[in-house]
């Protein structure tokens, strides 16, 4: 009996540990580099192994970026035991071989499958092989699955999900679990007990109009994020060709702005000195890895102008301003504002200054009025509650514990993230010249 007890207590502790393993595996966004974006199914081990290489000599290793994520086409069928293969002649020595070599770099290594039958290029998916894949990439040496989802017909996409992260525990190697079920079944209300991260819309591709599109469908997503969950609006594109540089600029900061995981999926042995620039930029990686782990919100918005605000620990801030139109804008800023605006908290508990009288902050339009809406961050429940102005003061059951006084502009040094300069304020309300499709991303660093 008493031995009984003993071995009952004793998997019990390991497997909280094992839970915990996996638990803390992405208290920050993961980052690191994926190969579908530019190079599709052209994979081999030649092409990741350079890839890690290319990741460490441009500096993006010391950067943060760690995970070498092979995609979709790296298998070709299974064996007469369902084992799985790799392609032979693109992976002549196994996976293993690109795991190890990955490993000895000090990286980490990623790979791709599909909860359907079939990958979405129809490589075997990993319906019905759930645990028995879990093991061989736990052989492999995997740190990271991304999933996918085609294949999958008629299946239950929660259940599906949550199968193979218990298969992965099971597995007992620390892996982060990546859900690319495209936001299908709003995996942000129950993904963040099953993976580390989940796609919330379809597949990028490298133009300015997917980009800002996808961006614009994070917006009710923030009160999901945190450390160990967090909404993936889909890999990196910046390098690819396809977008500006300032676009490609704009683009990285509204991927750290939201807290997303940093997947850059450009060719890495061949890169722009703009585009090492824009991957590289240290302040701007800081933002999205704060270890607060909150996702911005947009705090006001009119018609193509948005202005985002991240919480980051310390009570700092970082304010990004959106000039999403396709014209030049001198909008104009109210820092004194921006200082004031309190926390945002998960699930929006945090507070905020009363909306401005005259809309200060917008574009261009000194004294002109608040457009509609434009007290609460946009489409969000107005947060009154105690705030100075607000129009419905709290009753005795909605007051919130006292909160410390906010912090004013002289509490910051404010610093330009992409100028690499703080910034000197003669007047509390300046205009600044937006470019088209371009952002200016303020750091509130506390003095
Ligand atoms: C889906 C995913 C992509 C990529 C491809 C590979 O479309 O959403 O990110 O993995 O499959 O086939």
């Amino acid at each position: 009996m008493k031995k009984l007890l003993f071995l009952s207590v004793a998997a019990l502790i390991a497997l909280s540990a094992a839970g915990q393993k996996f638990d803390n595996l992405a208290l920050t966004p993961p980052m690191g580099w994926n190969s579908w974006n530019k190079f599709h199914c052209d994979v081999s081990e030649a092409l990741i192994m350079k890839a890690a290489d290319a990741l460490i000599s441009a500096g993006m290793k010391d950067a943060g970026y760690d995970y070498i994520v092979i995609d979709d086409c790296w298998q070709v069928s299974r064996d007469e035991n369902g084992e799985i293969v790799c392609d032979p002649e693109r992976f002549p020595h196994g996976i293993k071989y690109v795991a190890d070599y990955v490993h000895s770099k000090g990286l980490k290594f990623g790979i791709y499958s599909s909860a359907g039958t079939v990958t979405c290029q129809r490589r075997p998916g990993g319906f019905g092989h759930e645990y028995q894949d879990a093991r061989t990439y736990a052989r492999y040496g995997v740190d990271y699955l991304k999933y996918d989802w085609c294949g999958s017909t008629s299946q239950d996409a929660k259940s599906s999900y949550t199968n193979m992260s218990t298969a992965l525990r099971t597995a007992g190697r620390p892996i982060v679990f990546s859900i690319c079920e495209w936001g299908s079944n709003k995996p942000w209300e129950w993904a963040g007990t099953v993976g580390h991260l989940w796609r919330t819309t379809g597949d990028i591709s490298d133009n300015w109009n997917s980009m800002i599109d996808i961006f614009e469908k994070q917006k009710d997503l923030s009160r999901y994020a945190g450390p160990g969950r967090w909404n993936d609006p889909d890999m990196l594109e910046v390098g690819n060709g396809g977008m500006t540089t300032e676009e490609y600029r704009t683009h990285f900061s509204l991927w750290c702005m939201l807290a997303s995981p940093l997947m850059a999926g450009n060719d890495l042995e061949n890169m722009t000195p703009e585009t090492k620039s824009i991957l590289l930029n240290k302040e701007m990686i800081a933002i999205d890895q704060d270890t607060l782990g909150r996702q911005a919100i947009c705090y006001r918005e009119n018609a193509d102008y948005q202005i985002w605000v991240k919480t980051l620990a310390n009570n700092e801030k970082a304010v990004c301003l959106l000039n999403k139109s396709d014209e030049k804008k001198s909008v104009l800023v109210d820092f004194e504002l921006l200082a004031g605006i309190r926390s945002f908290g998960r699930g929006f508990g945090g507070m905020m200054p009363a909306p401005p009288a005259g809309g200060a902050g917008m574009p261009g339009m000194p004294g002109a009025p608040a457009a509609p809406g434009m007290g609460t961050p946009a489409g969000q429940r107005p947060q009154g509650a105690g705030t100075p102005g607000a129009a419905n003061p709290p009753t005795a059951t909605q007051q919130r514990p006292r909160m410390p006084a906010p912090l004013t502009l002289k509490d910051y040094t404010v610093r330009d993230v992409w100028e690499h300069k703080d910034l000197t304020l003669k007047e509390t309300s300046v205009y600044v010249e937006m470019l088209p499709h371009s952002v200016k991303v303020y750091r509130f660093v506390r003095k």
